[in-house]
């Protein structure tokens, strides 16, 4: 049996396919290259070389979640025990330009999935969602049971996902549904074969400090230094992306419990201001990030950390990566890929 990883080949959902490799798992991917390149499951079969028959055990499609013909065809082909659905564009900004591209992509994406699942009586789904559906929170840290709500449109597509996912399993109670709210992942594999790397400027923080460092870009801005956090700056709960391929690992294995549905945080518990990872990162690269204070970033929000005893209690899952591990995984990746 195969797990599917539809996105497979982005930020996440590489670093999943190599720990699902690795644990002796078969993986299907579909990619339509949105914000990816083919050349990263050339990076994954590098990766997994002398420890897993990766023609035997990996296949890919290149195309789109939506195109229903195409994912018949995979189902068909390939037996889908489980799917793990990375697939959706990502970037807060850009979702406010172009909102529309953003409930197309990621709504009708899930909606052709449901469906082809349903048709071929596969019931297993995990699911990514993010720790941007709690919007404002009322207190830290964040409990999985904490009202929900959205302010910017990729993040009303992460919660009406959910909510399609939760109406659906109310309606067939024969479904097994992880949600995995993600909090803040940066890191990349050690090998520094694969990691995140966005088009164009940066506007999420771990790129741009890496990117500072290596030269690329001049100087970091640091949105805000009058928070009340203990620096001024910005509090974040950020988690190393190989622990959070992980968390996935664990949550296949929960599907297998026939768990009905289910959602976690995958978060460290554990909050870093912007001049924490500044300085973490400096300490492994040779002090090479220089910064400025500069306005606060509109609608971005003082502090926000996760509980992540739900996991560890019902999944077994805990990150491990401290943030040394995260900065040194990110320079390193950066520094080997520098065009
Ligand atoms: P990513 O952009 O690196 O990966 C997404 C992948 O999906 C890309 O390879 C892209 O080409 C592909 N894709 C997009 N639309 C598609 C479609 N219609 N059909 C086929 N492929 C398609 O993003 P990521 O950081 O790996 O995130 C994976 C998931 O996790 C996304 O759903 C994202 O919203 C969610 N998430 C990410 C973060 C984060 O900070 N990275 C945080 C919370 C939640
Ligand atoms: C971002 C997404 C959010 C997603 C989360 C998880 C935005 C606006 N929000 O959140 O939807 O769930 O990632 O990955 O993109 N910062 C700077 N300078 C920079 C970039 C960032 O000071 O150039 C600061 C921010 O103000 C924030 C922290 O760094 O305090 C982290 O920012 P970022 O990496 O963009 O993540 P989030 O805003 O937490």
């Amino acid at each position: 049996m195969s797990i599917l990883l539809t996105g497979g080949l982005g930020y996440i959902g590489s670093h999943t396919a190599v720990e699902l490799l690795e644990a002796g798992e078969r993986v299907v991917v579909v990619d339509n290259l949105s914000n990816s390149k083919k050349e990263v499951a050339d990076k994954i079969k590098e990766i997994v070389k002398g420890k897993v028959d990766f023609d035997k055990q990996f296949s890919l499609y290149i195309g789109d979640v939506r195109d229903e013909k195409l994912l018949s065809k995979i189902f068909e082909k390939e037996k889908i025990e489980s799917v793990v659905h990375f697939a959706g564009l990502k970037a807060v900004g850009e979702s406010c330009k172009i909102p529309l591209e953003y409930y197309k992509n990621n709504i009708d994406s899930t909606l052709v999935l449901l469906d082809v699942m349903k048709k071929f009586d596969v019931k297993n789904l995990v699911f990514s969602s993010s720790a941007t559906v709690y919007g404002r929170a009322k207190s830290m840290p964040i409990y999985e049971d904490f009202p929900t709500s959205a302010t910017n449109p990729y993040g009303k597509t992460k919660l009406f996902i959910e909510n399609i996912l939760m109406d659906l399993y109310e309606s067939d109670k024969t479904w097994n549904i992880v949600l995995l709210r993600y909090f803040n992942p940066i890191g990349a594999h050690d090998s520094g074969l694969i990691g995140e790397d966005p088009n164009g400027i940066p506007n999420n923080l771990m790129p741009y400090i890496s990117r500072v460092a290596s030269g690329k870009l001049e100087c970091l801005s640091i949105f805000g230094n009058d928070y009340p956090t203990k620096d001024g700056t910005g509090v974040r709960d950020y988690i190393h992306v190989v622990d959070l391929a992980n968390g996935h690992l664990c949550a296949i294995k929960k599907l297998r419990t026939n768990c009905g549905l289910k959602i976690y945080n995958l978060g460290t518990g554990v909050g870093y201001s912007v001049l924490d990872i500044v300085n973490a990162f400096n300490e492994v690269c040779g002090g090479k990030v220089k910064y400025k204070f500069v306005e606060r970033r509109p609608g971005d929000i003082d502090v926000c950390y996760a509980c992540a005893d739900k996991a560890f209690k019902e999944m077994g899952w805990k990150a491990k990566r401290d943030l040394k591990n995260m900065c040194q995984t990110s320079y390193n990746f950066e520094m080997k890929n520098k065009k």
